[in-house]
């Protein structure tokens, strides 16, 4: 898959790790988040990402701020962004199967490593069931109209 990532100051090293693991998985990936001493607003990194996967130039986004919940908020103002704050595997599996989440958050103060490497991972190996799950998808995407 075609992958954009993106983080704040709080997330540079888990950033670095997910891009990692995600190369690892055999994925591409592109970062537009913040390198290490750099300090950033989480929300323009939010939108910049958002913007990216609704233009369909990616198939999915990762955003990592401290918690993670700052950044979705950011990402989910753009059209056509259905961003996830994750800090289980199986909320990661569900927001694909029922939500069709397009970009997956989660916290770097709040999820050690290799918890969020197995979030990643759920995220990814899980499909949109779509049928019932369609159509209230849909409803949301009528809210934005
Ligand atoms: C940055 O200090 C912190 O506020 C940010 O990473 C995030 O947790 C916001 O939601």
């Amino acid at each position: 898959m075609k992958i954009a990532i993106g983080n704040d100051h709080a997330a540079v090293e888990l950033r670095e790790v997910i891009t990692e693991y995600l190369k690892e998985l055999g994925h591409d990936v592109d970062n537009y988040g913040a390198a290490a001493g750099e300090k950033c607003d989480y929300p323009a990194v939010g939108k910049k990402v958002g913007e990216l996967v609704a233009a369909g130039d990616y198939d999915c986004g990762i955003l990592i701020c401290g918690t993670g919940v700052g950044i979705s908020i950011a990402a989910n103002k753009v059209k056509g962004i259905r961003a996830a704050v994750c800090s289980d595997t199986a909320t990661a599996r569900l927001v694909k199967q029922h939500n069709n989440a397009n970009i997956l958050a989660f916290g770097a103060r709040i999820v050690g490593t290799e918890l969020a490497k197995d979030i990643v991972k759920s995220y990814l190996d899980a499909e949109f069931e779509g049928g019932r799950h369609q159509r209230r998808v849909d409803m949301i995407s009528a809210m934005e109209e």
